[in-house]
Order: C-alpha cells, then structure tokens, then sequence
C-alpha cells in the first residue's frame, strides 16, 4: 500500500513537470539535443537553381549578384542518417527577429527557388533545423541561428576556399580532386553532392558540406549520411560558371 502511494506520487509529479510550460520546453530541447555533429551546408547558385528549374518551366531564381557559394543551412545531424529535425514546434518562425540582418540574409542565404515570400526559406530551414540547433547555446535563438551562418559562410566560402587550390567556376574537376582540395584547405574532411542532367549524364557540383562538432569547432564530415560524395568518382563533374539549361524539351 506505502509503495503504491509512492509510486502513484511520482507519477503525478512528473504529470505536473511536463504540463508546466517550461519545464516541458527544456524536456523536449533535451530530447532534440540528440545529434553528433552539425553540418553547414552550401549551395552553388547555379546548379542549385539549374535543380529547381528542371522541376518545371515555370520556376524562376533568384541569384546573387556576385560569384559566390550562398548558405543552405546549418544542419544538426546524427551518424548515417538524417535529422533530426522539425524539434520544437513551440518556437515558431518569427520574420521580425530577423530584421537587423536582413539584407545580408537576402544577398548570401538567398532564396534561390524565389519562394512566395522573401522569407519562405528561412521559415523551412529555421522549423525543420533551427528548431533542433537551439540546444547549442550559439544558435539558440532564431536570430544567433542565422548570423552564424552568415558568419560561417564569410570565413569558409567555398569560392574562396577551392580558389586556394585553383579549382575554379567554369572548369570539370573529378570529385577526388575537390574532396582532396577541401581537406588540404580546411585542414578537415567534407561532402560534396552532385546534381546530375538526366538527360546529357552531366555532372554539376551542388553543394559542399562542412562539418561542426557541438563546441563549433570544425571538424570532419566521415560518418555523416552519403559521406563522402553521391557524385560519379569516375567521372569530371562540372563547377558551372551559368546555370546549365534544361534540354528534355528539345531532346
Ligand atoms: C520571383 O517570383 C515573382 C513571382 O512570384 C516574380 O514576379 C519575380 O519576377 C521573380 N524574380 C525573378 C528574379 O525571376
Ligand atoms: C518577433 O520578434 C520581434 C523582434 O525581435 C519581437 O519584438 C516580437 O515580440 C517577436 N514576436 C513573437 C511572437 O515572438
């Protein structure tokens, strides 16, 4: 009869903990704390939008004004798989916050599928990764999570970096060569994805991944989910200096 009292007082106890609002928040932030690495992700405008242009003749880019790799996202992330993500539906996306970085938003985490709204795609990577980066104290909170992409992409734009070992836009390089490139820059291993033209095989260069540990400390992408690349290892991929054009039409 004590036991079962006992036990029927900590059942309510913990009831009454995950009722109260923020008590409940900090349980779920510790569940959604559950990755291994965070991937900052980003994206060639020109294929990128080449990618969302072969998904129908009506969709528009924007791009931006200079050649430049713009951010995708920063991604937590755990081993061999993706996610989590979408962690905590209780902070939604708030455009307001971001005022005081907007205009740098618009012209490096640009929104190359020019969504209906100027902040269509940082309400999705906001709600699917913002909401599980805030238990890194760094991005916890919408407007952290954003200027430190803005500052990640300023010390590791990807057209500065493969500059460094003279891999340059308009050229075809094989995805070894690029990977190798990365790591002798950065001192640390990334993944490259490659958008691939159905119908002429051609490769383009999509997007290159640069991992970070929980301290922000760069680190190496092995482990991450298709590391090291989906692209042909057999073959040279194309770093487009225009967006490539569709053919299925003419073909
Ligand atoms: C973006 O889309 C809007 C319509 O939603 C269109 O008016 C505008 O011209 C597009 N921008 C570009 C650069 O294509
Ligand atoms: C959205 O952000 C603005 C600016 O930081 C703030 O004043 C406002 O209270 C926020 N709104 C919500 C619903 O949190």
């Amino acid at each position: 009869m004590h036991k079962y009292n006992i036990v029927l007082g900590i059942f309510f106890l913990s009831l009454l903990h995950m009722t109260h609002g923020s008590v409940s928040r900090q349980w779920r932030r510790q569940t959604s704390a559950d990755f291994d690495v965070l991937i900052f992700t980003e994206r060639w405008p020109l294929t990128a939008c080449f990618v969302w242009k072969e998904n129908s003749e009506s969709h528009s880019c924007l791009l931006p004004k200079r050649d430049e790799w713009t951010i995708h996202g920063i991604w937590p992330t755990k081993y061999n798989t993706m996610g989590p993500q979408y962690c905590d539906r209780s902070l939604p996306f708030n455009a307001s916050a971001l005022a005081p970085i907007e205009n740098e938003l618009k012209e490096n985490w640009i929104d190359i599928q020019n969504g209906s709204k100027p902040y269509t795609f940082w309400k999705h990577e906001w709600d699917k990764h913002g909401t599980c980066a805030v238990v890194i104290e760094a991005l916890n909170s919408e407007l952290n999570y954003f200027e430190k992409g803005l500052k990640l992409l300023d010390t590791y734009n990807m057209i500065v970096v493969l500059a460094k070992a003279n891999i340059l836009p308009g050229e075809t390089y094989t995805i070894d060569v690029m990977l190798t490139a990365i790591e002798e820059v950065l001192g640390k291993r990334g993944q490259i994805t490659c958008a691939k033209h159905e119908k002429t095989g051609e490769s383009y260069v999509n997007e290159i991944r640069i991992c970070f540990d929980k301290s922000l400390q760069l680190t190496n992408c092995d482990g991450i989910y298709n590391f090291p690349t989906n692209c042909d290892r057999n073959k040279q991929i194309i770093y487009p200096s225009y967006v490539p054009r569709y053919l299925a039409k003419q073909m």
